[in-house]
């Protein structure tokens, strides 16, 4: 692979300059730099669509949405100046010879002059089990320099951010400081003029960024515009140590916060510097909850630090603690997945960890946590249940209370009255404002939903042994049931999740989804003590599931599968529904194994290059639900998904965040659906969370 590929990218993006790079395991679409929550969430794009093929220097990094939040890296050695991150013009770039991903880090490794190599790590921290870190938004970048050819070099390394972070609209006029606190230096930026819960294309218009490094010997600030401050580490390997006061908008004379340290001679051994960047916002999302106002939810870090600086600090400080913690749960993914599934499954979960992660956003109180999401890219809804449920496979297997904390949302506002349809809700409003419908007008998807709810909770209490928990909501989940008894064997016409394939009537797919829905029901009830409840629903659940084989299985096919509709014969889809009857430990005992082989076998038969088609109506699929497909198929068929998902990641076009759709023959973005850094990708542990 990599020496191939990067050749590739050497002659397609290298123009003068560019070294040649391996990349392991793979190229991504886009490489996350720092990502650890809807609004802490840049990357560097690398497909050819819009990438420079995963240079870190050349290319400038960029929020999900594309909008550029510029990062800037220089380095002097022996008083010639480099740029390693960033594409300011006139800069001479390292030469980057690696880069590696795992997966809470992104390693970029740069030949700089044949002098001195630097080791350059952004690490955004995932600590599923340990909430007091997984409240922070922040994100570390550790910048290591050695010598490479045996001689001493005099070095000095400089970073900045710009204002860009800070909003979404470049005319908003921000204000700045720089302090030091606790051995930590830090630049502060913020929006002048702020306005909680609110967001200008999708950044927040409030809250606080905060980017700093060590307060140690040898090192200089500077805040001014980009060319001043820029210009004056090029040309001196130092700052002044003074603050621009003259407060402006973003894009006037692009107001910058740059640190310089001077490492003086190195040699072999590596001297390291260590930066964070990330925001505080002592509030986070509104809610329709309890009573009949909007509840207004704190961040998480709230509960655990008494200001912004202590947050800001304590964040620095634990970079070896939370080091550690990253290498465990890289760690464990990789001998998770590869044992699973090998090498290439774990190009694809790795990538997939801190993208799940970055969509969320924890708020609440230590001892009641609440979780929102963000379906970021699709629509900026919050909460939205059908884009939680393909996730749960990440969140099962690094920490099932986190599904709690996310149907929280969704419980207190059904539970309190706020939504008048017979079905499960669809979303909550759009993120940070999660009003809710209280005139039942949210995008319908009343199957999908109701079944997504029921196997929800019971996937949770099944792993948490948390019976109480069933009968609080039993009340609410026995409404949604008696919505799968009315409406899943014969499902009207309605969207999926997948909307974008627009409606259709009597999928086959949707309609086995409420019957597992329905058999959940029945272990629901059973766990609650409601026998009498559990045996209504089993055999409607067993009724149904027997007359969807007839309704739905094409058996004169050759070979045969389901259809995408019933009585559509030529039709046909992913039935990655099934996944949820042995997620819940259904099995065969429920639906039989021959539906599962012969689905396993039709897939075998129907892949293109890069992927197995969604359904016969178009040639594009998605990889969470290819990956649910997979986890219940045949060890071959499996791995052929995996493979050409894998293969995939290391060449396609695309340029964003790992899109979960795209085209299967051609590997880029189906025309005009450009979905990128959608939390779903959690999906692609289905393989782990089974039991
Ligand atoms: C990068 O590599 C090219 C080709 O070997 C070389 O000409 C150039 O000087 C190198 N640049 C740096 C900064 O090392
Ligand atoms: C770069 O640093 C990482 C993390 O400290 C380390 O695992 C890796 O071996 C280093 N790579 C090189 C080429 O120095
Ligand atoms: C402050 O920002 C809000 C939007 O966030 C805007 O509606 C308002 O006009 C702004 N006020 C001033 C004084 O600029
Ligand atoms: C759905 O399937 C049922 C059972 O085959 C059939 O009676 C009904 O006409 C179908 N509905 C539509 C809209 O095709
Ligand atoms: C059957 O499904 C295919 C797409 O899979 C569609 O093109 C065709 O129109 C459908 N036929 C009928 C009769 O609905």
């Amino acid at each position: 692979m990599g020496f191939k590929d990067a050749l590739t990218g050497a002659f397609l993006f290298g123009g003068l300059a560019l070294g040649v790079s391996t990349f392991s395991p793979a190229r991504p679409p886009a490489i996350p730099l720092a990502v650890r929550a809807p609004y802490l969430n840049t990357w560097l794009n690398a497909g050819s669509d819009g990438g420079n093929g995963g240079y870190l220097a050349g290319e400038w990094p960029v929020f999900w949405t594309q909008q550029i939040t510029a990062w800037t890296g220089m380095i002097r050695v022996d008083g010639t100046t480099y740029q390693w991150m960033g594409a300011v013009s006139n800069s001479q770039n390292v030469n980057q010879t690696e880069f590696s991903y795992t997966s809470t880090r992104s390693n970029f490794v740069m030949n700089v002059g044949g002098q001195v190599e630097m080791n350059i790590t952004f690490l955004s921290p995932v600590t599923p089990n340990d909430l007091k870190r997984q409240s922070l938004t922040f994100s570390y970048l550790d910048v290591g320099v050695h010598s490479l050819d045996g001689a001493s070099h005099d070095v000095q390394l400089y970073a900045d951010v710009s204002g860009e972070w800070a909003s979404g609209n470049l005319n908003s006029v921000i204000e700045w400081d720089y302090g030091t606190s606790d051995g930590v230096a830090y630049h502060k930026f913020n929006l002048q003029n702020q306005t909680e819960i609110s967001e200008s294309r999708e950044l927040p218009n409030w809250g606080t960024f905060y980017w700093s490094t060590g307060d140690a010997d040898g090192l200089t600030y500077h805040s001014g515009s980009d060319v001043t401050v820029r210009t004056a580490f090029k040309n001196e390997g130092v700052l002044p140590n003074s603050k621009d006061t003259d407060f402006r908008a973003v894009n006037n004379n692009w107001p910058v916060f740059g640190f310089a340290k001077d490492l003086g001679s190195v040699s072999g051994d590596s001297v390291n510097t260590l930066f964070t960047i990330g925001l505080t916002q002592d509030n986070a999302v509104q809610l329709l909850g309890e009573g009949s106002d909007l509840t207004t939810y704190p961040s998480l870090w709230t509960s655990y630090f008494d200001s912004d600086l202590a947050a800001v600090t304590f964040f620095y400080n634990d970079f070896a603690t939370a080091a550690g913690l990253a290498t465990d749960l890289d760690n464990k993914v990789a001998s998770d997945s590869i044992a699973a599934a090998g090498q290439d499954y774990l190009t694809i979960t790795s990538l997939s960890v801190r993208q799940t992660f970055g969509a969320l956003q924890f708020t609440g109180t230590d001892s009641d946590p609440v979780v929102f999401l963000k379906e970021i890219s699709s629509n900026s809804d919050i909460q939205t249940v059908d884009v939680i449920f393909p996730a749960i496979p990440l969140i099962l297997y690094s920490n099932p209370n986190l599904l709690n904390y996310l149907l929280k949302p969704l419980f207190l506002n059904q539970e309190n009255g706020h939504y008048p349809n017979t079905n499960a809700i669809h979303d909550l409003g759009t993120f940070p404002l999660a009003k809710g419908y209280p005139d039942g007008t949210d995008e319908p998807q009343p199957l999908e939903e109701c079944g997504n709810m029921i196997i929800m909770v019971l996937a949770y209490a099944q792993r948490t042994k948390d019976n109480d928990y069933l009968n609080q909501h039993y009340e609410i989940l026995q409404k949604w049931a008696g919505y799968l008894i009315d409406e899943s064997l014969i499902p009207m016409e309605q969207i999926s999740t997948d909307d974008f394939a627009g409606p259709l009537a009597n999928q086959t797919n949707l309609a086995i989804k409420g019957i597992i829905g329905l058999r959940a029901m029945a272990e629901i009830s059973d766990l609650t003590g409601h026998a009498d409840d559990a045996t209504n629903y089993l055999d409607t659940a067993t009724s149904y599931l027997k007359q969807w084989q007839v309704l739905g299985i094409n058996s004169a096919a050759d070979p045969p599968h389901t259809t995408l509709s019933y009585g559509n014969g030529s039709s046909h889809g992913l039935l990655y529904n099934l996944y949820a009857n042995s997620l819940l430990g259904f099995g065969y005992d429920f639906v039989p194994k021959s539906v599962y082989d012969t689905q396993s076998y039709f897939y075998s038969t129907a892949a293109l290059t890069y992927c197995v088609p969604l359904d016969s109506r178009h040639a594009y699929s998605k990889t969470d639900w290819q990956l649910w497909a997979a986890a219940i198929s045949s060890e071959e068929t499996r791995k052929d998904f995996i493979s050409r998902i894998a293969n995939w990641i290391n060449v396609t076009p695309t340029h964003r965040p790992f899109t979960d759709l795209y085209d299967c023959a051609t590997g880029d973005y189906p025309p005009g659906l450009q979905f990128a850094a959608r939390p779903v990708v959690g999906g692609h542990f289905a393989l782990l969370a089974l039991p």
